[in-house]
Formats: C-alpha cells, structure tokens, sequence
C-alpha cells in the first residue's frame, strides 16, 4: 500500500482542508503554540485561545518577557496547566539560548520542556518543511485501522509499529500538508466512533473497513475504574476579601488558586474542619453549604463539597492570601475552584 496514501489523502486535503488561524503561517511560534494547545484540546475550543494568546504574546520575546502568572491566566478552562508553564519556560530558553528563533535541529527543539516527540515531528514538517512524521491521537487511530493493527496502541509495541507506518507513509516534500491531513481526517471522517467510511478518501486501501473492524481499532489496553476523590472545601470570606491558597508550582494544576481544602473519608460536611486543620494547619467554623462541583480528570475525578466558614485560625504561609471578591478572576484557577469563586461573586 506503500506511496498509494498520501496522493489520494493530499488531493483530498486540498479539496477539503479547515482554515485555521495557525495554518500556513510562516512563523514557527505560532506552529509551536497551537501544536501544544492542540495537544489535549479540540480545534474548536483552541481556536479563541489561540488568537487571544498570539494577541497578547505575539512573539518568543513577547512570552519570555511575560509574567507566568499572565500566561496561565490566558490558559485558564484549557486544562492541563503544565502546557502553558512549559510554553512560558521554554521561550526563555528560546531567547536565552537560541536567540528568540525556534531551533531548527530535531535535539534542541525537544530539549524544550513541554516539547516531546509529537512536538516536533508537528512543527518540523509544518513549520520548518522537514520530512518528519509525527503521530497523534488520530494519526494513531488512522494508522491502526488503515493497517487493522491488532497490538495495543497504547503499549510500547505497539507505539513502534504505528511511528514506522507514519514514517514510511510519509510523502518526502510533503510532510507537513501530509501530517495536517490525516489530523483533519481524523477529527472529520475517520471518527473514533461511527467513522464515516462513505466518504472517506481511503477507504478503498483501509484493512479494518474490508474487515468490519474499524469500532475496534485502535485496539487500547483495558482502563481501569478511575477513582472518586471527595474533598471539603473552605470559603472564608472577611470583609469582601476571600482566603485562596497558591498550589505548589509541580504537579496538578501546579501554580493555580484555590480554596483551602483536604480530602476526606465519609461524609463531606462532618469531616471538613477535622481534615482541613490536619492537612493545611487552617481551623475554621463550618457554615452554610454551597454547590457541590465535580470534575473529572484523566485518571480520577473529584467531587467537591464547598462551605463558607469562620476563621478560627490561619497559619503564617506564604502561599495564602486575601484577596479581593472583585479580585478573584485575576487569580488563575482550576475548572473546580473558578465554579466555587463563582459562587460568591
Ligand atoms: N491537531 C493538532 N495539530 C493540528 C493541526 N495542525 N491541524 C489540525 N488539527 C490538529
């Protein structure tokens, strides 16, 4: 099937292809930002964010010069919070190191935080024109029903299967409009469930449609049960002014606000003032309940149970602060925690 892809699937793009604000721009930063932004988010919901972002850092120096907190204030409801913090990092090493220009060898570019293989494979062929393949979430799914690949995805054997198929697929001189295609492809036809295989401009080469096997490409490990996470929140407001604490800088939602609070066992209301004094040293008195809020994330979800509450006691920490009501929206924070400061606006 070799060399019988790509021709059918860049006619088809060329018919077919989305505009897009970062599309055939000449300036690798902005292939850079919406690569990460796309990452884990739809083109949809990227592209407000994309543009506000090129608004207000229009160039590396622009972002290397910004404040982090700005930065992840812009990403705010994007989700997975270390994508912005890496952006922000890695336009100082940009500017440090590499005199603001995007590197063009394949080692520097994924020294970058936040830039893995997928990164760079995206913005060499796109930005750069390199003959570099690249593999994503439809890319993936693509390859693994066109070639009804039957290992895990998601396992390594699997991964090196699917990175040989993107590599050997790959249309020299081509790569970026090549890789773009099977993106688009994957987010319009080749769906994760109910593919529209009628229309689709493969389908006459696609082993799993011959075979009824598309649903099931891409064949992924078995999921385990996510976990259920309750935490009790406190609202302490005095004043106009609201009690919010600043996350450590790694992990989730690193460097994000958000009301003090702890995990409990049991009943959110009971254990609150118990396990918030263990947790953070802050003692209150419990008042009224307000909206439960729960979110999930990739591998667990919570379940929040907010109440205002007196304060008894406040620790010395430099992570706490007063803040203003009318204050709050400039303080980024998690999906969770912005419904709770909603509620008290
Ligand atoms: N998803 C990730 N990168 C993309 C791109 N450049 N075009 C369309 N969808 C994408």
């Amino acid at each position: 099937m070799k060399n019988r892809l790509a021709p059918r699937l860049l006619a088809w793009y060329r018919s077919q292809k989305r505009t897009l604000p970062w599309r055939d721009s000449p300036d690798p930063y902005a292939v850079w930002v919406s690569e990460i932004m796309l990452q884990q988010t739809r083109v949809d919901t990227v592209i407000p964010y994309f543009e506000k972002w090129m608004k207000l850092f229009p160039t590396v120096k622009a972002l290397a010069s910004a404040d982090e907190r700005d930065a992840l204030n812009l990403w705010e409801g994007l989700g997975y919070y270390s994508r912005a913090r890496n952006l922000h990092k890695a336009a100082k090493i940009v500017l440090e190191k590499f005199d603001g220009e995007l590197p063009r060898n394949l080692d520097d570019l994924r020294s970058l935080p936040g830039v893995g293989r997928y990164t760079v494979g995206a913005i060499a062929s796109m930005a750069f024109g390199m003959d570099e393949a690249t593999l994503d979430g439809n890319i993936r799914r693509i390859y693994s029903r066109l070639f009804d690949v039957d290992e895990f995805a998601d396992s390594a054997a699997g991964e090196k299967i699917l990175w040989q198929l993107a590599a050997q697929n790959l249309p020299k001189g081509e790569a970026g409009d090549y890789n773009q295609a099977l993106m688009d492809l994957g987010a319009t036809i080749c769906l994760p469930k109910n593919p529209r295989c009628a229309v689709c401009p493969l389908k006459a080469l696609c082993l799993a449609r011959r075979r009824g096997t598309q649903e099931l490409r891409p064949r992924m490990k078995p999921k385990k049960a996510t976990p259920l996470y309750v935490h009790a929140a406190a609202v302490i407001v005095e004043r106009g002014r609201a009690l919010i604490g600043q996350r450590a800088a790694d992990g989730l939602l690193g460097g994000l606000w958000e009301f003090p609070n702890a995990r409990v066992e049991g009943e959110a209301a009971q254990a609150l003032t118990q396990s918030l004094k263990a947790a953070t040293q802050i003692e209150v008195k419990r008042g009224a309940a307000l909206n439960v809020v729960r979110h999930a994330y990739s591998h667990f979800r919570v379940e929040v149970h907010p109440f205002l509450c007196e304060r008894i006691f406040i620790p010395k920490n430099k992570n706490l602060k007063w803040v203003w009501l009318s204050e709050l929206s400039a303080y980024p924070m998690g999906k969770v925690d912005r419904q709770i400061a909603l509620q008290i606006k």
